[in-house]
């Protein structure tokens, strides 16, 4: 073949929606690993805040690598370092052009603690947030549907929009979120053999509302299950929803990555 007719290969441009890179497991190899990602088809990464030290480490990578993005917020089951001055800090920050939702926030009632009321407290105050800055939100939610639901109607955090990310729940839950505007946060364990509700989501929800996150490190897709994930993996879960939607991986990857960015418009940015 004549040189001038070989095409370069085309990257996959991926957005990964959700990643914890600020956790201790990437300590090792944090900076080769995100430097990586460019040529490898990762073009975007938004960095979720777990506890408040978490999201300003978020901050700083979005400050340091063009292709890392942040969310501010604070998880159910980080809540003791968060405080309305915390929440003050965030909404100044919010303005940075890096950080681009406020999240992750919601209810995590697969352990004990904290109890229930203050984190759906500590919820409310962050949708509230989110709707006074004007950035989307990103939600965490387990063993919590009901009550989930219920906040967010409660607190009309559609005006926000955002993501409920790494989603448990089944279609007819999804629906409902769907048709409030919310997207729906598609990650590894779509290819976990017993995946099978995520599956059946994955086939219920329009396309345009689907979008791919890793969680990393947690939650990596077969065949790494029990590794730390990386958004390296993310080719193979959109390879999952390819087959399940019956499209090609590069569509699943073309069109969520639009999904991403009208979710999350400064990653447009
Ligand atoms: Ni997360």
């Amino acid at each position: 073949m004549r040189p001038e007719l070989q095409v370069e290969k085309k990257t996959d441009m991926i957005i990964d929606t959700h990643a914890h890179y600020d956790s201790e497991d990437f300590d090792q190899d944090r900076e080769i690993l995100i430097e990586s990602f460019p040529g490898k088809g990762i073009e975007k990464v938004l960095n979720a805040g777990a506890s408040a030290a978490s999201a300003w480490k978020g901050l700083e990578m979005a400050e340091r690598w063009p292709q890392m993005y942040c969310a501010l917020g604070v998880h159910p089951n980080e809540l003791e370092g968060l405080s309305e001055e915390v929440l003050k800090e965030f909404a100044e920050k919010s303005v940075h052009p890096k950080v681009a939702a406020i999240g992750e926030i919601g209810l995590e009632y697969h352990y004990e603690e904290p109890p229930r009321d203050v984190q759906k407290t500590w919820f409310r105050r962050q949708i509230a947030l989110a709707k006074e800055v004007g950035l989307p939100i990103i939600v965490h939610s387990r063993d919590a549907v009901k009550d989930t639901l219920d906040v967010i109607r409660e607190e009309h955090a559609e005006e926000a929009g955002g993501v409920i990310h790494c989603f448990s729940a089944g279609p007819e839950v999804a629906e409902i979120y769907v048709r409030m505007g919310f997207y729906i946060g598609v990650g590894g364990v779509v290819t976990f053999k017993n995946g099978r509700k995520l599956k059946e989501v994955v086939q219920a929800v329009p396309m345009d509302r689907i979008l791919l996150e890793t969680d990393a490190p947690y939650l990596a897709p077969v065949p790494h299950r029990g590794h730390r994930n990386s958004s390296l993996f993310l080719p193979l879960v959109a390879e999952a929803v390819a087959e399940l939607r019956g499209i090609s991986r590069q569509e699943v990857i073309d069109i969520t990555r639009e999904n991403a960015l009208r979710c999350f418009p400064k990653l447009a940015d």
